[in-house]
């Protein structure tokens, strides 16, 4: 990377910060239908931002919120083409009475910028942008062809870009996708975070599943015993999820999963991860999960469930003696690597048939599935993307996976058959999802740093 894209980056800073802060004040929240128009003015805001640096951007229609597609063809036909993904729409503040300052209006404090999207993903997707950016003021030609695509349905499951991918493979075929929407290795031994590249992702299905009982809400004295009761017997059934050793116990359930090979598991080893520091840092005082596997496997590399929420009955102050007509929990399942969400979703649905209480009934809504992901860790992207890393951070990358997901990158393999470098600059205390999200900006300019690298890497 030459010096003289450094000194743009650089020079350039203060204004990137303020163009960050712009893009933050935007309320892209694609959950909640209020929020539509803030979403088409992010889509537009990322738009404008693309076409003043000359990668001719255009809105695009998809199932859900605009998607952002952008390209140059300035490094000629035999370049390699990346395809760097973001997305523009956030998650809803609340908490909100939780933040120290508004979530959509950014607040720079102590070497941070507080905001909802800060890390997730606005703040990292504009690193990319900026090392553009500074390429551009370098007058210098990129020496890659790009294709970008934003999206705005991410934290909603990217519901409608399956379709949009599938329709538009050409327009988004590339040779590598990029993303910058994960964290660094923030588990050392000092507590300093380390860049890192994620190259595994579970994958996800996520579910309303509501009982029904009575047609009205009933005196629990009067009819207490002579028929279901939806919230107890939705319990009942959920606690038939696991066995004594948190085992998931729908059949099948584990048929498919990957085993770590022994030289990831050296390799996870080797991050020296601590137990009790961690407990300690989501303020636990044990760690629990699935028999027979350390915390990391258990987080990385073997499957999970989750009740999310649970609702139904009398919620408010104080006692009413009541059966609800109805009981819902939020469930959702993260997917270890080769694990097929159809066929789980099928056995989920199957079980809980099987379980119907008499007199009940099921009404399952699907809010998402997404499939795990393992990126080859020996492909020459790979060896750029550590090298951007090491140029941009000053150390080298550590190689990790990661629990959560992303589910366009199961997206791209599946259909543009490209693997995706997650090269992330995020940290564990940033919040995200949380109030008080922040993105140290340290990580913004090193994030910046490692794309402008990356760009020439990639060339190479
Ligand atoms: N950027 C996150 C995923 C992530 C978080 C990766 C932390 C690495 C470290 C992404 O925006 C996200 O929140 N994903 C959701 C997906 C869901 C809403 C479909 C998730 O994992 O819950
Ligand atoms: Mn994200
Ligand atoms: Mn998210």
């Amino acid at each position: 990377m030459s010096d003289e894209i450094l000194q743009h980056l650089q020079a350039g800073e203060e204004d990137a910060i303020a163009r960050l802060c712009e893009f933050l004040s935007i309320a892209s929240i694609s959950t909640d239908p209020e929020y539509a128009d803030h979403c088409q003015a992010a889509a537009e805001w990322i738009a404008e931002r693309l076409n003043r640096l000359e990668i001719s951007a255009e809105l695009m229609e998809s199932d859900g919120h605009p998607v952002v597609v952008a390209k140059t063809d300035e490094a000629g036909p035999n370049a390699p083409r990346m395809l760097f993904y973001g997305h523009y729409d956030v998650q809803p503040p609340d908490p909100v009475e939780k933040w120290d300052s508004p979530p959509f209006s950014p607040s720079i404090r102590d070497g941070r910028i507080y905001a909802r999207g800060a890390c997730d993903d606005k703040g990292q997707l504009m690193t990319f942008i900026e090392a553009v950016r500074a390429w551009r003021q370098a007058g210098k030609k990129l020496p890659v062809n790009i294709t970008v695509l934003i999206e705005g349905d991410e934290e909603q499951g990217s519901h409608g870009l399956e379709a949009f991918i599938a329709n538009h493979r050409e327009l988004l075929s590339a040779d590598v996708a990029i993303v910058s929407d994960t964290a660094m290795w923030c588990n050392t031994p000092t507590g300093e975070p380390i860049p890192a590249i994620t190259y595994g992702l579970r994958g996800l299905l996520y579910y309303d599943v509501k009982l029904y009982g009575p047609t009205r809400d009933l005196h629990s004295g009067v009819y207490g015993g002579m028929m279901s009761n939806p919230a107890t017997e939705l319990m009942l059934v959920l606690g038939q999820l696991f066995d004594a050793d948190h085992h998931i116990t729908v059949p099948e359930f584990y048929d498919d999963v990957q085993t770590p090979t022994e030289a990831e598991r050296e390799m996870w080893q080797a991050l020296a991860f601590d137990d009790a520091k961690f407990a300690a840092s989501i303020g636990v005082d044990a760690l629990h999960g699935v028999a027979g596997f350390d915390t990391l496997q258990r987080g990385w590399a073997r499957p999970s469930c989750d009740v999310n929420g649970l609702y139904g009955g009398y919620m408010g102050e104080g006692a009413k003696t009541v059966i609800p007509t109805f009981a819902g929990a939020k469930v959702s399942f993260r997917l270890a690597a080769d694990q097929n969400p159809q066929k789980i979703d099928e056995a989920f649905r199957g079980w809980l048939d099987e379980r119907t209480p008499p007199g009940c009934r099921w009404e399952i809504t699907d809010h998402g599935q997404a499939t795990p992901v393992i990126v080859p860790i020996d492909s020459p992207y790979l060896t750029a993307a550590k090298a951007a890393l090491a140029a941009g951070f000053g150390q080298p990358p550590v190689l990790v996976r990661e629990g959560a997901t992303i589910p366009v990158v199961a997206l791209f393999k599946q259909l543009l058959n490209i693997d995706t470098m997650l090269i992330g600059f995020g940290q564990n205390d940033d919040a995200i999802h949380s109030p008080n999200e922040k993105f140290d900006l340290i990580n913004f300019r090193n994030g910046c740093r490692t794309h402008a690298a990356l760009l020439s890497e990639l060339a190479n």
